[in-house]
């Protein structure tokens, strides 16, 4: 499950793996936790080749238990630090670099496995996993998807959420090495005028066409 951010795919994908009894991976999530690790170590953000020199350093462990997904840093829990508004504003130049994209669609690959588990993040319908059963690629208007981040964030309004994710979005989409896409063969969902249960009853109604 691809999509921008705000689009609704952690809750939908949480979701979705919970009725299916499958396992869940939030890629977004180590992304996050390579940014946090790097900005402890004093990386040098501005310098793609400071971070490309630091790629293999952290140590990452992630749970795909959908009821309670984890994430750690060399051995540290950083489930809510990777969720702060300074991890927000660097993850985007962190996932720009080649090297960090080739060690963790890596790492993402040997969690996947053979399979049974739903995975969403920015590219996985395009790279990581091009052969999965079943694509959706969630959007939502801009306006849906800042009211929505601005609901689970404290102190932020809705205009400033809209212009952070304008700038992130904008990122994501246009760097060099696997930007956001809808791969040729996922099934695009808008899930402005949708609630929760609905993208998810229509999910689970694509998985069982489909498989
Ligand atoms: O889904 P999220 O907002 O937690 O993702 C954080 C950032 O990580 C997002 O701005 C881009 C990057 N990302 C990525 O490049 N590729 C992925 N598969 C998932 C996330």
């Amino acid at each position: 499950m691809d999509g921008p951010s705000g689009s609704g795919k952690s809750s939908a994908s949480r979701g979705v793996a919970r009725a299916l009894g499958l396992r869940y991976l939030d890629t977004g999530a180590m992304y996050r936790a390579v940014t946090w690790w790097m900005l402890r170590h004093d990386a040098d953000l501005t310098d793609p080749a400071a971070i490309a020199a630091r790629a293999a350093d952290p140590v990452l462990a992630i749970g795909t238990d959908p009821d309670a997904p984890t994430v750690h840093v060399d051995g540290t829990d950083v489930a809510a630090p990777i969720r702060e508004a300074k991890v927000t504003a660097a993850v985007s130049a962190v996932s720009a670099v080649p090297e960090i994209r080739a060690r963790l669609v890596a790492e993402q690959r040997a969690v996947i496995g053979s399979g049974d588990i739903v995975v969403e993040g920015r590219d996985i319908g395009t790279v990581v996993a091009p052969a999965a059963q079943v694509k959706i690629y969630l959007t939502a208007s801009a306006e849906a998807r800042a009211l929505r981040r601005t609901a689970e964030l404290s102190g932020t309004t809705v205009e400033a959420q809209r212009a952070a994710m304008a700038t992130r979005d904008a990122l994501d989409s246009t760097r060099k090495a696997d930007p956001l896409a809808k791969a040729g063969d996922a099934v695009e969902l808008d899930t402005t005028a949708l609630t929760l249960d609905e993208v998810i009853a229509e999910v689970l109604r694509l998985v069982k066409e489909r498989t």
